[in-house]
């Protein structure tokens, strides 16, 4: 489909390079690397992939200490449950405060600088984590990695947003969501690989592959030519451009980004005046939604909770494996569907999904902390269907919405007041789970997500519209409260004015 800033959404591009699974207009500049040139096409897809190396280290650093944690809990002469809980979470305060500063350093100084430092930035932390002296310079380490996954979240998705052509913008930038599965995985499959020698420094210091090779990609990588024309600077666009698009398409495509350059940009006024607030609050109340459902204490603390309850350290790690390969394989489901099915059915059945699985997980626990036998089995299928349904719907559906429900003119700042709620809620989950588990025991904080997941699917049901082909103007009327109608059906994609056209799912970072 196409959305508001005319950027076409998950899967209306894959396979076909032709015209969008629901009938988007992709506009004058529409599809200008869809078919004929495939050097074109390769250099946008290459130019993606390589930025979406940010997505995998996202993915990786907040993964790994899932299995490092094992290992991680004897040394230092021992660590409390709430040592163990800071270790994990002070990524996620580096991450808020980093979504913050990359949004305004990549309008200051430009996108690629950004990723370029991001990219730096993760190597220092890593190395840090990795050659820790102690304990508290192992919190450090953790804290300026969550800088550089916080700025990564945020500028990631908003270079290739703007790098990519409108008809292949929506498979590109679900190109980062399937990074960060693919990241926890590989995280997963490293813990488990190094179990046996316990050496959670090398699980940690790994991550300095990937974050050399983002440096060395993205330094073969052009600035984002939206932001060079911001700048003035068209002639480098110009050149830019010319190796991303065909000839025929550059100087119209710069008229056109000028054109959304020239309505200025949005302050927090407008944000939280009649017409944005009440799409505001649905992407606030999603991101919290998505995080307090409890999907990151089954991604950061799985193995601890399977190996507390009586699992090998092995076993339990493996049975990470086999969720985080769920986790990947539910979001290649998910980015294949979303331009069918529309988003709504894929959220709410996902969530109830998420709910079965949550009160399963309840159940594994009454009565008893410890899991054998068909407990165990129980205790792992729960988490798996809850993970699994978390990739199907909620996981990518959110991403995607806080991309597609605002108005160009706002959608960087609301996008990133949305970001920072996700890292806000989850910082506050994942900082308390553990404490909350030896308080009320498993039964109880499982029974609770399972409580916050009925809530939220209540929610989705009554406030979040379908965006599946529908137009920026419905969706906004939608949202007002003048007749929410989330199943109304889909209605015909808009024409898109021109100035909207070539501009990303991310627009300026606030
Ligand atoms: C969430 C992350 C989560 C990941 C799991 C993302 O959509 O924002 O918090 O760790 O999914 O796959």
């Amino acid at each position: 489909m196409t959305t508001s800033g005319g950027n076409e959404v998950s899967g209306g591009s894959r396979g076909s390079g032709g015209k969008s699974a629901s009938g988007g207009n992709p506009g004058p500049v529409g599809n200008p690397v869809g078919g004929a040139d495939s050097g074109l096409r390769r250099r946008v897809i290459g130019g993606a992939a390589v930025t979406a190396l940010g997505g995998l280290l996202f993915g990786y650093d907040t993964g790994v200490v899932s299995g490092a944690l094992l290992f991680l809990r004897t040394s230092f002469g021992g660590l409390s449950n709430f040592e163990q809980e800071l270790v994990t979470s002070l990524l996620l305060v580096g991450a808020i405060a980093g979504a913050l500063v990359a949004g305004r350093l990549s309008d200051r100084i430009g996108r690629k600088p950004t990723i370029l430092i991001t990219a730096v930035v993760f190597v220092l932390g890593v190395l840090l984590a990795a050659f820790t002296p102690s304990y508290p310079v192992l919190l450090i380490a953790r804290l300026v990695i969550g800088l550089a996954v916080g700025s990564s979240s945020m500028v990631v998705p908003l270079y290739i947003g703007e790098i990519a052509p409108p008809r292949l913008r929506g498979g590109l930038v679900s190109l980062n969501q399937l990074a960060i599965t693919l990241g926890i995985l590989v995280s997963y499959l490293i813990d488990y690989g190094l179990s046996s020698s316990g050496n959670w420094r090398l699980m940690f210091g790994l991550a300095a592959v990937p974050a050399v090779a983002l440096f060395a990609g993205i330094l073969t990588q052009r600035e984002s030519p939206y932001w060079l024309i911001e700048r003035g600077r068209d002639d480098e666009a110009r050149g830019v451009l010319a190796r991303l698009r065909p000839p025929g398409h550059v100087d119209q495509e710069i008229a056109e980004i000028r054109a959304v350059i020239g309505q200025g940009r949005a302050g927090l006024r407008e944000l939280l005046g009649r017409a944005v607030k009440p799409a505001l609050m649905v992407g606030v109340l999603m991101a919290v939604f998505q995080q307090v459902t409890g999907i990151n204490t089954v991604i950061y603390y799985a193995p601890s909770l399977l190996h507390d309850a009586g699992l090998g350290a092995s076993s339990a790690l493996l049975a990470n494996v086999g969720i985080g390969a769920v986790n990947v394989l539910m979001t290649i489901v998910a980015i294949r569907l979303l331009d069918r099915t529309g988003r709504r059915p894929l959220l709410i059945g996902g969530s109830i999904g998420m709910a079965v699985g949550m009160i399963a997980a309840a159940l594994a626990f009454v009565g008893s902390t410890h899991l054998t036998g068909a407990r165990a089995i129980l205790a792992i299928a729960a988490l798996v269907v809850y993970t699994g349904s978390f990739a199907i719907g909620l996981g990518p559906v959110f991403w995607l919405l806080i991309s597609e429900i605002y108005p160009q003119r706002v959608r960087g700042t609301a996008m990133s007041v949305a970001s920072m709620a996700n890292w806000l809620a989850n910082f506050v989950v994942t900082i308390s789970f553990l404490t909350l588990l030896s308080a009320i025991g498993g039964t109880g904080v499982f029974g609770l997500f399972a409580f916050l997941t009925l809530a939220a699917i209540w929610f989705f049901v009554r406030r979040v519209p379908e965006t599946k082909g529908r137009s920026l103007q419905a969706i906004e009327a939608d949202l007002r409260g003048s007749g929410l109608s989330p199943s109304a059906g889909e209605q015909p994609s808009r024409e898109q004015p021109p100035g909207e056209q070539p501009h990303g799912p991310v627009g300026h970072a606030a």
